[in-house]
């Protein structure tokens, strides 16, 4: 049996996702109308023998309640929310539900990062692990040496793909090859995570020998029980004979602000082509818009047959579209009412925002924009 975990983190590590992480928790920020977390969750969904997912992260379990239990009956999968009561890191969250995660005994362990946007080659991942051997496989892509520094920079051995070396965001450039934020492990993992916990200890008792003062710091410490995947396991491993990479050639972007959930929005809507067409807006009917490009309306979303919607627009449920509007390139979120003959381009309209006749929003195409809401009041001009 296989089981997946999805880190999804919580209210404080999503600074960067304000003000649209106020009303609603980052994971579930609608990405081709779908939440932003439900993109991996359906892609666990394609990995044989899976059994359950978890989703861990540290805001309430309220928040997740709902869309827990509705993706679990669409799926026919278990998906359980497990909430830390504070931040334990990547790996530390992942160690501190072990025995959930161990209960169905599974041979394999998924770990994804929420907030990675890319088609997830999770089958061909385990596959490629089963024949690496060792204790993980992870993900990775080749970016452009400027931009490679925002992410865990690795080298890989070309012949056996075995990890090498592995630096966090480093100052100075390593490589440009980077880590994806999704890995296959073997239940080793705990082991390798048990082992940063004694080797704090066998050091806090070393200090205890030689100094009290020492010895009340390092018990004060709240990072006790913080433990990062990445500096804390993958950069003392690289180099063991224990991990190994998988380079994806496919798309791969990070979602760290809401500019780049429009660009992720564009992949997703792109990929629906395969993987789930009738989600995809077609605009044949009699009385349907004019649909352009790649496009995803909500069942309960009213639009008018004269509106020119696309491409990458993805709109909620409840939306309003009046005659003559015009959509490009943006995400309409629930409740939204869009008056006769406005114009919203590459711009996300937050919840029951409602847009005057004729009004135009429009940002800079720029999807690395730190502020992409806009939420108009009612206009008259
Ligand atoms: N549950 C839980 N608890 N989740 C957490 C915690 C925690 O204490 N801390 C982080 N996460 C989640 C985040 O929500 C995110 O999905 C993932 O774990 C990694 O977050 P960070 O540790 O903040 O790292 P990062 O996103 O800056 O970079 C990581 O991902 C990149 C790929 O997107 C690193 O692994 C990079 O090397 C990698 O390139």
């Amino acid at each position: 049996k296989v089981v997946a975990v999805i880190m999804v983190g919580g209210p404080t590590k999503g600074t960067r996702f304000r003000p649209l992480s106020f009303n609603t928790p980052k994971p579930l920020f609608p990405l081709a109308g779908q939440p932003m977390v439900h993109h991996p969750i359906s892609a666990c969904k394609r990995i044989p023998n899976l059994a359950q997912i978890f989703l861990i992260g540290f805001y309430e379990e309220r928040e997740f309640a709902l869309y827990v239990s509705s993706i679990s009956n669409e799926l026919q999968v278990p998906v359980r929310y497990l909430k830390e009561d504070k931040p334990h890191g990547s790996a530390g969250g992942l160690y501190y539900f072990r025995d959930l995660i161990m209960e169905d005994a599974p041979s394999h362990i998924f770990l994804l990062n929420c907030d990675v946007c890319c088609n997830f080659p999770l089958p061909d991942m385990l596959e490629a692990h089963r024949r690496y051997g060792g204790m993980g496989t992870l993900l990775v892509i080749k970016v452009s040496a400027e931009s490679a520094s925002q992410f865990g920079e690795l080298v890989a051995d070309p012949i056996t793909k075995e990890l090498l070396h592995y630096t966090e965001k480093p100052e100075t450039f390593v490589s440009d090859l980077i880590n994806c934020g999704v890995y296959v492990f073997t239940p080793e993992i705990f082991t390798a995570i048990q082992d940063v916990f004694t080797h704090r200890e066998d050091r806090a008792n070393l200090r205890r020998v030689s100094s009290f003062e020492a010895l009340q710091l390092a018990t004060r410490t709240p990072l006790a029980d913080f433990v990062r995947l990445d500096q804390d396991i993958l950069s003392p491993l690289a180099g063991k004979k224990q991990l190994y990479t998988y380079e994806t050639i496919h798309f791969w972007e990070q979602i760290k602000t809401p500019g780049m959930s429009l660009k992720c929005s564009a992949l997703y809507l792109d990929q629906f082509r395969f993987t789930s067409p009738h989600l995809l807006a077609s605009g044949d009917g009699t009385n349907s818009a004019t649909i352009i490009g790649d496009v995803y309306v909500h069942p309960s979303a009213k639009v008018h047959p004269t509106a020119k919607i696309g491409p990458n627009v993805s709109i909620s449920a409840n939306v309003r579209v009046a005659a003559g509007v015009r959509l490009i390139s943006c995400i309409i979120f629930d409740d939204v009412e869009i008056k006769e003959n406005a114009v919203v381009m590459n711009s996300i309209i937050g919840w029951k925002s409602s847009l005057g006749k004729w009004s135009r929003v429009q940002a800079e195409g720029d999807y690395n924009a730190k502020l992409g809401i806009t939420t108009l009041g009612e206009s008259d001009c």
